[in-house]
């Protein structure tokens, strides 16, 4: 029989309770939150032998729960990172103080000057930001691939990157925000493969897994290398706190886990212990919020002002990014976009009616919020490359919460008579 303790147990019932025992609380059922700096030793011996451990791997505490200053690790990072890792289905997890300092990490580790790295587009305007407009002052290179559903379009994308440097790592966001666009992560980590063969190192393939979250799609399965996922959004899920979860295998983690002790982006006692809370209830949550998305979603459609519905859902039979969708994804999410006809003018006509959804960026939330994507989140995207990966000036992006889906379809349909 398996001694892991979570053998067979669905991802469901690891996010309810695995990665805290009582006996570490004193019998608390829930986690207490350690809030302190440092971490005392009975020895000089002792202090010598955890430093030995969390540096080197070696000496007699190696495997032994043991911190040195909460930089370093903490209790609750223990706890909230053995509780990812064990729903992600990964060896491991690490958690920064937010999605994107998780981005930024995994840049400041695999990329050197002269690199390259290929991604989607769209993709999350700090990413975009990060690996066209910052990486680059380090001396790499982005190359963009714009339907991570066309092999022989990813493929030429992959050879133009790798005429720039060498390839070192794969950005995969789906489905991407703010359109849903669906990128297929078999394909990605065949061209991953390949690459490997034509350039002798193999890149590595980093899925942005914030939009489905853990529940409606699981990358690690599908072979990727790190999977990253902003706490922000489903698995916090309330809108009042900023986190960042890295999960992969063993080696690749430790490596990142070694360098945020010196980037010190460490995620915080207290938001530590808000994160594992949250995640006992993503998996019910983000069902919920999945249903009213889809009754939203059928309403936009149908609506004479909206030109066009950009959810997973109305994917049609037959498409490539169907086959991907029914292959990959257990659910359609609910964040999604709609394009209103017209633009800027009446997409703000529309935004200063609503009256129930708040008009604010993010996602993930209890609360349905709305925005305008072109101005708000992609504010920062060169005009031609928004529209190239599929925003327009009317395009608004959705994040559908847990109210009651006739009210907000209530405000919706008021809102659109001011267009
Ligand atoms: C897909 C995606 N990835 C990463 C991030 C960055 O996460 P954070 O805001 O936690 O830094 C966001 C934020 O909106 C996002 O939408």
């Amino acid at each position: 029989m398996s001694t892991d303790p979570k053998a067979g147990l669905r991802p469901e019932t690891l996010a309810v309770a695995y990665g805290y025992d009582p006996e570490m609380g004193m019998g608390s059922v829930k986690p207490p939150i350690f809030m302190t700096s440092t971490f005392v030793y009975p020895s000089a011996q002792h202090a010598k032998h955890v430093h030995e451990a969390y540096f080197d791997g070696t000496g007699p505490l190696v495997g032994a729960t043991n911190h040195i200053y909460s930089r370093l690790g903490h209790p609750g990072l223990d706890f909230l990172e053995k509780r990812l890792a064990a729903i992600d289905g990964a060896e491991e997890a690490v958690a920064y103080s937010s999605g994107m300092a998780a981005h930024s990490s995994i840049a400041l580790a695999y990329i050197r000057t002269g690199d390259s790295v290929l991604h989607g587009r769209p993709i999350y305007g700090g990413v975009d930001m990060l690996y066209n407009a910052i990486m680059p002052q380090f001396g790499s290179h982005a190359t963009a691939y714009l339907d991570g559903t066309d092999e022989a379009g990813v493929r030429a994308a992959a050879d133009a990157a790798m005429a720039q440097g060498p390839l070192k790592l794969i950005i995969v966001e789906t489905p991407a925000n703010p359109t849903a666009a669906i990128v297929d992560l078999d394909l990605m980590v065949r061209i991953a493969d390949e690459v490997g063969a034509k350039q002798g190192h193999r890149p590595l393939v980093v899925v942005d897994n914030t939009l489905l979250g853990p529940f409606a799609q699981r990358p690690i399965a599908h072979g990727v290398d790190l999977c990253m996922t902003s706490l922000t959004k489903y698995c916090g899920g309330h809108s009042d706190l900023l986190a960042g979860g890295i999960t992969g295998r063993k080696e690749l983690i430790d490596h990142l886990r070694m360098q945020r002790t010196t980037w010190g982006n460490h995620l915080d006692p207290y938001t530590s212990w808000l994160v594992l809370r949250s995640l006992e209830s993503v998996a019910v949550r983000t069902e919920r919020a999945m249903d009213n998305a889809r009754g939203v979603a059928e309403f936009l459609r149908d609506h004479p002002k909206v030109a066009g519905v950009t959810y997973l859902g109305f994917l049609k039979e037959g498409t490539r990014q169907r086959a991907v969708y029914d292959r990959q994804c257990k659910a359609a999410g609910s964040t999604f976009s709609f394009h209103l006809y017209g633009g800027e003018a009446e997409a703000f006509r529309m935004l200063d009616q609503m009256k129930l959804l708040k008009l604010a960026v993010s996602l993930g939330g209890s609360e349905t919020l709305i925005c305008h994507s072109a101005s708000t989140t992609h504010y920062a995207v060169a005009r031609e490359q928004r529209l190239a990966g599929g925003i327009t000036d009317g395009t608004m992006r959705l994040s559908v919460g847990l109210e009651h889906v006739d009210d907000l379809i209530a405000d919706l349909r008021q809102a659109l008579e001011a267009v």
